[in-house]
């Protein structure tokens, strides 16, 4: 297969950009040579379902580049919209605080979150975690940007029986009716599913940042979970508002307590 045919496909110039070590144009002034064995087998891989993230173990999120591995949610565009509202939250809280905010990023994953909000405010953060590869994969990430992280392995806010109390509780957490397919095999279940209503999770959360005086939160919640979350949310918060991704549709949920 020649190159052009080759960058025609979906991720075809990525991948040969990684295999090759050459940048677009290069590929585009020598787009009549044949692609390497490993580049066909790649894409191969890559058409049939396989993250190209997990290939190169490498994935973009808020323009910084993190570290991913197989075991670990690849983190999603559509939650830069949760971090950016986080960050606002926090730098609007925070400023009057003559001490450090405290806050926790539940559920972190990959780490993102936690590091693109201690690169955007002042705040003390701490990144929780029950899965082993995910704490891995977030110190990994903590240290390539170099950024002032506290990561513990955590059920939820518990950890090493302890609860963490903090001033705003941030989280993507698993949202997924249970009943739903995933987007794709490789990504675990841990990171996706949260009961038949997929709001089990998000609700424990809830209660539990309420119970321990946490200040506010942002959480990312489904498309379809509004209602569901405003009716039980009813009695247990100040206020609290929805918001959209890009799409128009409602990707979270700020709420003051
Ligand atoms: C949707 S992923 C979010 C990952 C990352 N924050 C992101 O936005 O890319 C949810 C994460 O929750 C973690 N998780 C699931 N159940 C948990 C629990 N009971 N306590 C702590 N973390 C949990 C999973 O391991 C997974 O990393």
């Amino acid at each position: 297969m020649k190159i052009k045919d080759f960058l025609k496909e979906t991720n075809g110039s990525y991948i040969l950009e990684k295999v090759l070590n050459k940048d677009k144009t290069w590929l585009f002034l020598h787009d009549d040579l044949e692609v390497p064995k490993e580049a066909v087998e790649i894409l191969r891989k890559v058409k049939s379902g396989y993250p190209v993230e997990y290939i190169f173990e490498e994935v973009w999120f808020y323009g910084d580049r993190f570290y991913i591995k197989e075991g670990v949610l690849i983190p999603r565009d559509d939650t830069e919209v949760v971090l950016e509202r986080a960050i606002k939250l926090i730098n609007e809280k925070c400023k009057t605080k003559s001490e450090k905010c405290k806050i926790v990023d539940c559920c972190t994953g990959s780490g993102v979150i936690a590091i693109e909000i201690a690169k955007h405010t002042n705040a003390k953060v701490i990144a929780t975690d029950i899965s082993d590869t995910a704490i891995e994969v977030a110190e990994k990430n903590i240290a390539l940007h170099n950024v002032d992280v506290e990561v513990k392995k955590c059920d939820l806010l518990k950890c090493e029986g302890e609860e963490i109390k903090a001033d705003i509780l941030v989280s993507n957490p698993p949202y997924v009716e249970n009943s739903w397919q995933k987007p794709n095999v490789y990504e675990p279940d841990l990171a996706f599913y949260g009961g038949d209503d997929g709001l089990d999770i998000v609700k424990e959360l809830i209660l539990k940042a309420k119970d321990l005086k946490y200040k506010a939160a942002v959480i990312e919640i489904g498309y379809n979970q509004k209602n569901l979350l405003s009716e039980f949310l009813k009695d247990k918060a100040e206020s609290f508002e929805f918001f959209n991704d890009l799409a128009g549709n409602v990707r979270g949920i700020e709420i003051i307590f």
